[in-house]
């Protein structure tokens, strides 16, 4: 049975892009594997937060998963945090991580342009990153096409650590995209939909929000007036309908675009109905979820448990492997 990691940073709401690009297929494997899902916090703050948000957005990432079908009884639900050993093993693998490695991640490149400062944490990020995977020993990550650069370094820090400690002791972990979802754009229809840049849809907003947010998204630029007609394919909108709406909704939106029998508002309602009923069984269970905050706090509690049962073992073999003094109050094995 393959061992399945993957992680999600709580520095916003869960938006449709996290949630069709990997969470659905998170909530498919637990079906079949034996599964982790870790809320990274330690990753949130490498970027600028306010600590005083922090722990809401972490309960209320915990509450959306669960609601979105993240099932804790089916799979291992934690927060990274709670289980030292993720940054522990991020420091061993940094000393086998090649700095030019790290500096030629797009992700870093991207978000250091954007800061004054670059702190060595955003450098790391993806030393933590193979640390979370690594320490479970898990060799399947399903996640967005994003993230695939970072299994790739995951890859060769698995190699450069096991050349070095212990031939086969990491696997070397493979990406798990879902077909057509692996990169849902934004509602601007050109960047990525992400939570930095606002152009998201969150899957816990109410119909009329929905609604608010589809009005203004970019569609097919010909369409300057409702009689033009459009060419579905280049269309962000259109994309949507193909993960929301259904087959024969897929087919007459298109044949409207093309003959110009409907504007992009009328597509657009449709859209917005379509996801407002999708989306509504995870808004009511997340409703019921937050109402109980105790029993939210012990299903983490109890994950972190399990998570940390896997962690320690992983840690004290790599301990071992590397020459690392054991704590207990024995002396080394060559004297
Ligand atoms: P994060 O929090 O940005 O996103 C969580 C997951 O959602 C996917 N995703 C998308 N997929 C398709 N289209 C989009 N527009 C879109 N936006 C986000 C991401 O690819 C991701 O799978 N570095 C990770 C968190 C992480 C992690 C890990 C992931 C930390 N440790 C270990 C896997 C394994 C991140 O920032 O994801």
């Amino acid at each position: 049975m393959a061992r399945v990691f993957s992680g999600i940073q709580p520095s916003g709401e869960l938006h449709i892009g996290n949630y069709l690009g990997a969470v659905t297929n998170w909530v498919a494997l637990q079906e079949q594997h034996e599964c982790f899902f870790c809320i990274v916090d330690y990753h949130a703050i490498t970027q600028d937060y306010e600590p005083q948000e922090l722990e809401a957005r972490t309960f209320d990432m915990a509450v959306s998963l669960v609601a979105a079908g993240v099932d804790p009884e089916k799979c291992v639900l934690f927060v990274q945090s709670h289980v030292p050993e993720h940054t522990e093993l991020a420091w061993v693998f940094m000393t086998v991580t090649p700095l030019g490695e790290l500096e030629r991640m797009t992700q870093f490149k991207d978000k250091s342009q954007r800061q004054e400062s670059v702190l060595a944490g955003l450098l790391n990020y993806p030393v933590l990153q193979a640390a979370d995977v690594l320490l479970y020993r898990a060799d399947t990550v399903p996640v967005g096409e994003d993230q695939v650069q970072h299994i790739e370094l995951m890859r060769e820090i698995a190699r450069k650590w096991n050349a070095r400690y212990g031939t086969g002791f990491f696997p070397e972990p493979d990406a798990a995209l879902s077909g057509k979802a692996r990169r849902i754009l934004g509602l601007d229809g050109e960047a990525k939909m992400s939570k930095s840049l606002g152009n998201t849809i969150g899957i816990l907003e109410q119909p009329e929000e929905i609604w608010q947010r589809l009005r203004p998204a970019v569609t097919d630029p010909a369409r300057v007036t409702k009689k033009d007609p459009g060419t579905p394919e280049v269309c962000n909108l259109y994309a949507l309908h193909q993960l929301f709406s259904p087959s024969s909704t897929v087919e007459e939106v298109a044949q409207k675009c093309r003959s110009a029998g409907w504007g992009c508002l009328d597509c657009k309602r449709v859209l917005a109905d379509n996801m407002s009923t999708r989306l509504a069984p995870i808004r009511e269970r997340a409703a019921e979820l937050r109402a109980d905050p105790d029993r939210m706090g012990e299903l983490l509690a109890a994950g972190a448990d399990r998570a940390r049962a896997v962690a320690r073992e992983t840690m004290r073999e790599v301990r071992e492997r590397m020459g690392l003094l054991p704590g207990e109050a024995r002396a080394p094995a060559n004297r």
